[in-house]
């Protein structure tokens, strides 16, 4: 039976080939002055070629006052009509639908950036955020009409259709929660009152761009963590109202700090949200699209048992902008997993960088540079190292028609990426290896696995080219009396080589060292991280950082950052705390996560012998998945 993910569907007179949404994302690869780019089509076009049936291109200002993001896209004006064009162009050649959706940032746009403070319904800061001006009846009226202007743009700019964003702790979403509206007038109070304001939007754009184009709103059906946030009841009544007013669809997301969609969970769990796009298709008769860590499996349940009309899948498509053709073609296994490691999203909150990456697809934002084309003379490639980087450089390198041999010295390929998969929250890492060993495989990489390269070897297998990707060696720190006791690897623990006592001390504090102690913590075991400096897991990115605290916090590991080893003793270890005390942690196993150093002799040893030879990875300089990821595929690519 042909998947029920193909059966076109209607929004409004929009026919769509597919139910396969990409729902909107900030991408920041727009213009500073909000223009979409070259970088932003050719990232689009790589999405709507890969099969999604409807593409919403990312939050796009309706008026420089709701200035969010850095490149934040914009249609607040006329004169920027050709640029769009431009985009909807590439996005319809391949048979997909083009929306854009519309967007005021409210009280979350930034001061920096429009050079003026922001606006809100209330005069209320976000947790963090700058102080509001609260908007005036006239001002709200203005505000509406940008809205109908944006919309007039997008149509002609050639677009389907427009999502106007009632989501995630917005203007109009400030409006809709009465935890960010407390106006006494007719915007505020009762649900009616809070709504009024999108209702207006909905009536300008309907009178602005006539009955038969294609208008939906995409909401926050819940707001988790947040005192006096929209209820599910509450989205209902809007929804309601949204339809009564004239909306076509209605895209159910939701927010707040503990929202399930913006955070990994202990197991990947798919469908965060589907309760919520369930309970809302039960309350309206028009189409409803539901998004939060949706798999093709699930997706297609939801269509087949009719608790969603559409399905959206964001960071997967991050990831993989052909997963709707490969579910087509039935190669499930060929789609390159999100590894829910929400960097991402970090992106967007973390000073210095501009642009959303993502960290299992390089190719992401740079779809023109890391186009993957014929070698133009295939070589003897020799990839020495089965981890990520040299995994992902035998792909590239194997799919440019390259003869492709991999030597690992361990029993199993994964290299750290078997003990990252580990601990609790982590276990998308474990997909992402198996996805690398499976396309090797189907590729017809020769894997070779307990085979050390040693300078001899590779000299008599005579490659054309090595890459060389031999990882790390985990440092051991000179502590008084570590010689004697009973110390492990925290790679070791993780991968089960090693067993711990009951009382368990970590050294290092960084994320290896966190994760490794909660996955130690959840196992009973008494534990205490400690390190040198000052603050514990800086290098995990902000939006995971303070989760992964505050779990360790609730399962009762004990942190201590900024100590000076003293020595260790059959008891434990000593330590000076950051406040001058000595004092000895008693501890029966003292786990390892002080950090590692490149494992580069064999590199040396090569680099004069072999003609071409690459170091990638942390062999170069320990780092992460990403930079191992990338310096896989540019040398898969140079090869
Ligand atoms: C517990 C843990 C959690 C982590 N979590 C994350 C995370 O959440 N996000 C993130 O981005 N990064 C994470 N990392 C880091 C990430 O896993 C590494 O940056 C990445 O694996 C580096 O890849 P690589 O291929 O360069 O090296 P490795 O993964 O170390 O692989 C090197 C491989 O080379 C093999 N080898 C060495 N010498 C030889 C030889 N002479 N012959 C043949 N084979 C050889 C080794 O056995 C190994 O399999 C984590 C690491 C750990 C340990
Ligand atoms: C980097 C990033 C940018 C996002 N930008 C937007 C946006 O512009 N508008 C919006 O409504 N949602 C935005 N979202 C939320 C996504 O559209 C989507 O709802 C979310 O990622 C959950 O779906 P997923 O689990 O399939 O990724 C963004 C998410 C991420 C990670
Ligand atoms: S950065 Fe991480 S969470 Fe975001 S799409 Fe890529 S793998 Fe997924």
């Amino acid at each position: 039976m042909k998947s029920m993910l193909w059966q076109p569907v209607n929004i409004n007179k929009m026919e769509v080939k597919n139910r396969i949404v990409m729902p909107p994302m900030v991408t920041q690869y727009g213009s500073a002055d909000g223009l979409p780019t070259e970088r932003t089509r050719n990232y689009y076009e790589a999405r709507a070629k890969g099969g999604a049936g409807l593409v919403i291109v990312e939050a796009t200002m309706v008026h420089k006052r709701g200035h969010t993001f850095i490149n934040h896209l914009s249609l607040s004006d006329d004169k920027a009509i050709p640029a769009w064009r431009q985009l909807t162009e590439v996005i319809h050649r391949h048979g997909a639908k083009a929306a854009v959706q519309i967007h005021h940032g409210g009280r979350m746009a930034k001061s920096k950036l429009m050079g003026m403070p922001p606006v809100a319904p209330s005069p209320i800061p976000a947790p963090g955020g700058e102080m509001p001006q609260e908007l005036s009846k006239e001002e709200i009226k203005e505000i509406v009409n940008f809205f109908a202007q944006a919309a007039v743009r997008a149509k002609q700019a050639d677009f389907d259709g427009v999502e106007i964003h009632a989501a995630h702790a917005y203007l109009i979403h400030q409006f809709l929660s009465a935890s960010s509206n407390k106006r006494l007038d007719e915007y505020g109070g009762s649900v009616a009152n809070r709504a009024r304001f999108l209702i207006e939007i909905i009536h300008a754009i309907r009178d602005a761009v006539g009955n038969e184009y294609p208008v939906w709103c995409r909401i926050s059906a819940q707001e988790y963590g947040i005192a006096e946030g929209i209820t599910l009841q509450e989205s209902k009544e809007i929804v309601k109202l949204a339809q009564e007013a004239g909306i076509d669809a209605v895209h159910v997301s939701a927010s707040g700090p503990t929202a399930p969609n913006i955070q990994p969970l202990p197991k990947f769990t798919p469908g965060v949200l589907v309760n919520l796009a369930e309970a809302i298709k039960k309350s309206t008769v028009i189409p409803v699209i539901a998004v939060g860590k949706i798999t093709p499996e699930l997706g297609e349940k939801l269509i087949k048992e009719d608790k969603a009309d559409l399905i959206a899948m964001g960071r997967a498509l991050f990831a993989d902008p052909d997963i709707p053709n490969k579910i087509a073609e039935g190669r499930l296994e060929d789609i390159l997993p999100c590894i829910e490691c929400f960097s991402c999203r970090s992106d967007l909150y973390t000073p210095g960088i501009v642009e959303v990456r993502c960290v299992v697809n390089p190719a992401m934002g740079k779809e023109a540079e890391f186009r993957i084309v014929r070698a133009a003379k295939p070589k003897k490639v020799l990839v020495i190292g089965g981890g990520p980087a040299g995994m992902e450089a035998a792909r590239i390198a194997a799919m440019r028609g390259h003869a492709v041999t991999l030597w690992e010295k361990e029993p199993r390929l994964g290299g750290q990426l078997t003990q990252a998969a580990t601990p609790p929250y982590k276990d998308r890492i474990g997909a992402f290896n198996q996805f690398l060993q499976t396309q090797l495989k189907k590729l017809g990489v020769t894997i070779e696995t307990k085979k050390e390269a040693t300078p001899s070897a590779v000299a008599e297998f005579k490659p054309d080219a090595a890459i060389v990707a031999t990882g790390i060696k985990p440092m051991v720190p000179q502590i008084p009396g570590i010689e004697k006791a009973n110390v492990v690897h925290a790679g070791d623990v993780l991968e089960g080589k090693a067993k711990v006592g009951k009382k368990v001390i970590v050294i290092g504090g960084e994320m290896v060292g966190c994760e490794t102690a909660e996955f130690l913590a959840d196992k009973g075991k008494k534990v205490t991280v400690t390190r040198r400096g000052p603050e514990m897991a800086l290098g995990v990115t902000v939006t995971l950082r303070g989760f992964l605290l505050s779990r360790l916090e609730k399962k009762g590991v004990t942190l201590l950052p900024g100590v000076r080893y003293e020595e260790i003793t059959p008891h434990g270890l000593v330590v000076t705390t950051k406040e001058g005390e000595k004092k000895t942690i008693e501890a029966d196993t003292i786990v390892l996560a002080a950090g590692s150093t490149p494992n580069q002799e064999l590199y040396n040893a090569l680099k004069d012998k072999v003609p071409e030879v690459y170091l990638i990875g942390d062999c170069a300089k320990p780092r992460t998945l990403r930079e191992a990821l990338t310096e896989g595929q540019r040398t898969g690519l140079a090869i």
